[in-house]
């Protein structure tokens, strides 16, 4: 099983943005911490990091030949984004989506979620621990 794990917009930025809200660990550390459960679980893993709405999409698209399932962070683009929405809805291969905060407490504008209702389900308020709870269950290994 390949799996691959998308995130958007000022994710690379992890570990210096909003350390209060979004933790200390740089994309680089929770990628780490994804890779080694990956080999626990017996599963592939890829990582796509991009700012590009554009990008997204295309990488998306792109996923039903190479993976059989996604993790996908959209950030920001989660409450905007019409296109990443078609994108997930177009796919064959399951969706988990991830939030390392739990966007239901926050700003009225984070609690609502253009891609989830096209995802298999929503993981979000466990920081990386997000990640891995979608990884444990997309290999159906909770
Ligand atoms: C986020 C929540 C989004 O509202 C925000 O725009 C992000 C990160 C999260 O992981 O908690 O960039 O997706």
């Amino acid at each position: 099983m390949k799996i691959i794990v998308i995130n958007g917009p000022n994710m690379d930025k992890l570990g210096k943005r909003d350390v209060s809200v979004y933790g200390k660990e740089t994309l680089d550390v929770v990628n780490e911490k994804i890779k080694k459960l990956a080999a626990e679980l017996g599963v592939e893993v890829d990582f796509f990091q991009s700012a590009s709405e554009g990008e997204i999409v295309q990488k998306i698209g792109a996923c039903d030949e190479n993976y059989d399932g996604a993790v996908i962070n959209p950030a920001a683009y989660t409450h905007t984004s019409v296109a990443i929405r078609d994108a997930i809805e177009s796919s064959k291969i399951p969706f988990i989506e991830v939030h390392l905060s739990n966007i239901y407490a926050r700003e009225d504008f984070r609690s609502r979620s253009l891609t989830a209702a096209v995802c298999k389900g929503q993981i979000a308020g466990f920081g990386g621990h997000s990640y891995a709870l979608a990884m444990r269950a997309l290999a159906g290994k909770p």
